[in-house]
């Protein structure tokens, strides 16, 4: 018997309601509409309302999913939820979102990975190989953040980037002859450079002397910009090339380009590397920002949506954050 492959059979996605503009974040530190919008092509991103976590983000993108994909909740067996942001240290927050998309039924596996801004394309490789090995059939695949919570509202070089969503989408066990489907996955990490891009504070560093167990947050997203800025598009460059050499594809074949919506010029940079034109590359930084897990899935949710992904089209789906991690998937739609 051939193995199994992966196919997309739905999306979903969800943004909070409130939006920040420019201009709003311009009264709070020292920047401009200008400078965000020239330099990073953000116009607004979303803020989640008070008590409103990332499990509620995830499970709104998800029941979107299983709606587009036409399954129940208790069809799913496999839950595998991305997020830098959990909403408790534990449980993950995949049991959290089972629970309140009515989903426990079923007793499926539910758990949490944790690659930052790549967190949903290494969800979606381990997703598929959980298909592939014939242990799954349907699998929810979440991207989900409340980066509004962990970036420091008082660094401009920050907190203009951020935006809180979710994206998600159902996965299913297709025939292994199939030619539509996930065709490959590749995921990579060097750790050798955490200090550029990481949250200062975490749960084994302690309680510093004074901490406000109450009130006190756990620390703040710390970045090199420029630094990350250049490693992104090497990695995201190199990881595309090598998703596309793996499948004896060029970048001629691939319809939809959606990268890791981080900033508009590291989208172009990275096009420009893979000789890409731009009119393929799926482009949402505009409207959320870059809410890291969630901004692959809330891409390829808009472009599945508004009709511009069509069966059979190649799509490439790229990521990088921070440890730095980095992965690609290429998909047939
Ligand atoms: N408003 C106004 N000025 C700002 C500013 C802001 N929000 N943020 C930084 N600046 C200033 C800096 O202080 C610096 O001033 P100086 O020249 O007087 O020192 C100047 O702008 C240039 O800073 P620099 O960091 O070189 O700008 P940049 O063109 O690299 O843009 C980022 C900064 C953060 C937008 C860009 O580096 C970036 O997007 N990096 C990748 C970030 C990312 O996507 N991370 C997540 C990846 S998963």
């Amino acid at each position: 018997m051939s193995t199994p492959r992966a196919r997309i059979i739905g999306t979903g996605s969800f943004l909070p309601e409130k939006r920040m503009t420019n201009d709003e974040l311009a009264k709070i530190v020292d920047t401009s509409e200008e400078w965000i919008s020239s330099r990073t092509g953000i116009l607004e991103r979303r803020i989640a309302a008070e008590g409103e976590v990332t499990s509620d983000l995830a499970a709104a993108a998800g029941l979107k999913a299983l709606a587009a994909a036409g399954c129940a909740p208790e069809d799913l067996d496999l839950i595998i939820c991305a997020t830098s942001t959990p909403d408790l240290v534990f449980p993950a927050t995949a049991t959290i979102v089972q629970r309140k998309i009515g989903a426990q039924k079923a007793k499926a596996p539910a758990f949490d990975i944790q690659a930052v801004c790549t967190g949903f394309v290494y969800a979606l490789g381990i997703a598929d190989q959980f298909v592939r090995s014939g242990m799954s059939k349907k699998v929810l695949v979440i991207g989900a953040e409340t980066f509004s919570r962990i970036v420091d509202w008082e660094d401009r070089t920050t907190c203009i980037l951020f935006g809180d969503g979710a994206g998600a989408v159902i996965l299913d066990s297709a025939p292994g002859g199939s030619t539509q489907g996930i065709l490959s996955t590749h995921m990579h990490a060097d750790g050798s450079h955490v200090e550029l891009l990481r949250v200062t504070g975490g749960v084994s560093h302690g309680r510093p002397e004074g901490f406000d167990w109450r009130h006190d947050a756990l620390g703040f997203v710390d970045m090199q910009g420029n630094e990350v800025f250049k490693q992104a598009v090497k990695a995201m460059g190199s990881v595309a090339e090598e998703a596309l050499a793996a499948n004896g594809l060029t970048i001629n074949d691939v319809h939809w380009f959606i990268p890791h919506q981080a900033n508009r010029r590291i989208l172009q940079a990275t096009a420009k590397r893979i000789n890409l034109p731009e009119d393929r590359v799926v482009t949402t930084v505009d409207h959320h920002g870059n809410t890291s897990a969630a901004s692959v899935p809330l891409a390829l949710d808009e472009a599945v949506r508004d009709g511009r992904i069509q069966p059979n089209h190649l799509v490439l789906l790229d990521a990088f954050g921070g440890g730095f991690t980095w992965a690609a998937a290429l998909i047939r739609w």
